[in-house]
C-alpha cells in the first residue's frame, strides 16, 4: 500500500485537501496520513471548514501560528521533517501556493520523498506576490504537476519541466464547490443579513499589496464607498484586512460608509451561498475567481494580472487593478450590460481528484512503489 502524507496549512487549501482526502479513502491502494500546519488557525480561518467540507479532523497539527514568512517556512519546515522520518512516507501531496505548500514540500524534497503539487503551473508573473514564490518554488522539486487549466501546462513547459510529470486533471476546489452547492443551498446567511438574492456585492480582499498599503486600500474604498449607494456591499473581512482597517484610519472611514457591512469571515457554505446569489463579487482571492465562473457570478479582480487567465477568457471575470476610477468603470459595465456567455473550463467537472488518485496510483506502479 502507498503511504500519503497530505498536508495542507490556510484557508484556500481546505478546499482543495478535502475531494483528495476523499479520493484517496476510496482507493484500496493508499493509506493517508492528514497533516495541518497550523497556519491558519482561528475558528473562522480553519476548522469551521473542516465541518462544512467533512474533513476529517488532522491526524497532525503542527500549530506554526503567524510569523514572518521565514520564521513561518522554517517552523513548518521544522516540525515537519520529524513527522517524514516517522512515517516514511511514498508521496507528499501538497496544495496551492501558500508558505505551508512550499516548506512541506522542500522537507520532502531533501527526504527522497515523492512529492505530488496540486494546483501546478499557475503564474502571476509577479515575484513580488509571495505565493508566486511559493508556485514557482514548489513546482521545481515536484515530481508530479496537476494543472487545472492550460495556462498551466504552458508554464511548466517553458520552464522545463518534462512534459511526463505534467497532467492537466481539472480543480479539486470546483469538485468541493459542486458537492457542496446543495448544502449551500440551505444556509440561512441572506437572512442573517437581511439581504435580497441578486440584490446586494461581496467583497473580500487580503493580498499585502491591496490592504498592506494604506493609500491602495484607500482607492478601493473609495470605489466600494460609490458602490454601496447602488447595493449593499457585504464584506466579510481577513483578519490581516482588519488588524490593517483597525490600525489606521481606513477602520472609521469604512465604519461610516452606509451599506458596508463589515462581518466576520464566513463559513464555507454560508460564503458559498453569498457568493451564488449576489449581483457581483470584487475580490483578490485566486480560488473567488474560479469559484464565481461556475456560479456564473461576475467578477472583478482587484488585481493588475491573474494566474487563472482561463477565468477571463472563459469566465465570468475581469481585473481592474486597484484604482478607483478603473473599479467602478468595470464594476458599472457589468451593472448596466449583459454578461457574456460563459463556457466552463474542460475538467472542471468535480471528478479532478479521483483523477489525481488514479495518476498517482499509476505512476506509484510505474515507480515500483506499489
Ligand atoms: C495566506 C496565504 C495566501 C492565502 C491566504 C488566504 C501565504 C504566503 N499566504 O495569507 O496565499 O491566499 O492565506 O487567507 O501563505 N491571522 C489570524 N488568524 C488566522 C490566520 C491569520 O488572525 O487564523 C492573521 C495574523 O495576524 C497573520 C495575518 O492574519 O499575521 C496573515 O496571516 P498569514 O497566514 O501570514 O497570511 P494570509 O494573509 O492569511
Amino acid at each position: 500500500m502507498l503511504k500519503v502524507i497530505c498536508v495542507c496549512g490556510a484557508r484556500p487549501n481546505f478546499m482543495k485537501i478535502a475531494p483528495l482526502v476523499d479520493a484517496l479513502s476510496r482507493t484500496p491502494d493508499a493509506t493517508t496520513i492528514l497533516v495541518h500546519t497550523g497556519q491558519h488557525y482561528d475558528e473562522r480561518m480553519s476548522r469551521l471548514f473542516f465541518g462544512d467540507l467533512g474533513i476529517p479532523a488532522p491526524d497532525l497539527n503542527l500549530e506554526v501560528g503567524s510569523c514572518s514568512h521565514a520564521v513561518q517556512t522554517a517552523e513548518v519546515m521544522k516540525r515537519f521533517e520529524p513527522i517524514c522520518i516517522e512515517h516514511r512516507p511514498d508521496w507528499v501531496v501538497v496544495v496551492g501556493d501558500v508558505n505551508s505548500t512550499l516548506a512541506a514540500a522542500l522537507v520532502a524534497s531533501k527526504l527522497g520523498i515523492k512529492i505530488a503539487h496540486v494546483e501546478a503551473g499557475l503564474r502571476s508573473f509577479d515575484r513580488t506576490m509571495p505565493e508566486e514564490i511559493n508556485r514557482v518554488l514548489t513546482d521545481a522539486i515536484s515530481d508530479l504537476l496537476f494543472v487545472t487549466e492550460p495556462s498551466g501546462v504552458e508554464n511548466l513547459r517553458r520552464e522545463g519541466v518534462a512534459d511526463d510529470k505534467v497532467h492537466l486533471v481539472g480543480n479539486v476546489m470546483i469538485d468541493t464547490l459542486l458537492r457542496s452547492r446543495s448544502r449551500a443551498d440551505g444556509s440561512a446567511i441572506l437572512a442573517t443579513l437581511r439581504i435580497e438574492k441578486k440584490k446586494y456585492a461581496v467583497v473580500t480582499l487580503h493580498r499585502p499589496s491591496n490592504v498592506d498599503d494604506v493609500k491602495t486600500f484607500s482607492s478601493i474604498l473609495a470605489a466600494l464607498e460609490t458602490i454601496a449607494r447602488d447595493m449593499p456591499i457585504i464584506f466579510p473581512v481577513h483578519p490581516r484586512s482588519r488588524k490593517n482597517l483597525e490600525t489606521s484610519e481606513l477602520g472609521e472611514r469604512a465604519k461610516r460608509i452606509t451599506d458596508l457591512r463589515l462581518v466576520e469571515p464566513l463559513g464555507y457554505l454560508d460564503f458559498l451561498k453569498l457568493m451564488a446569489d449576489s449581483a457581483v463579487v470584487l475580490t483578490d482571492s485566486g480560488g473567488i475567481q474560479e469559484e464565481t465562473t461556475i456560479l456564473g457570478v461576475p467578477c472583478l479582480t482587484l488585481r493588475e494580472y491573474t494566474e487563472r487567465p482561463i477565468t477571463i477568457t472563459q469566465g465570468t471575470n475581469r481585473l481592474t487593478g486597484s484604482s478607483t476610477e478603473a473599479i467602478l468603470k468595470a464594476y458599472r459595465e457589468v451593472r448596466d450590460q449583459p454578461m457574456k456567455p460563459v463556457k466552463v473550463p474542460d475538467l472542471w467537472d468535480g471528478a479532478a481528484a479521483d483523477r489525481i488518485v488514479t495518476r498517482l496510483v499509476t505512476a506509484s506502479r510505474a515507480l515500483g512503489l506499489l
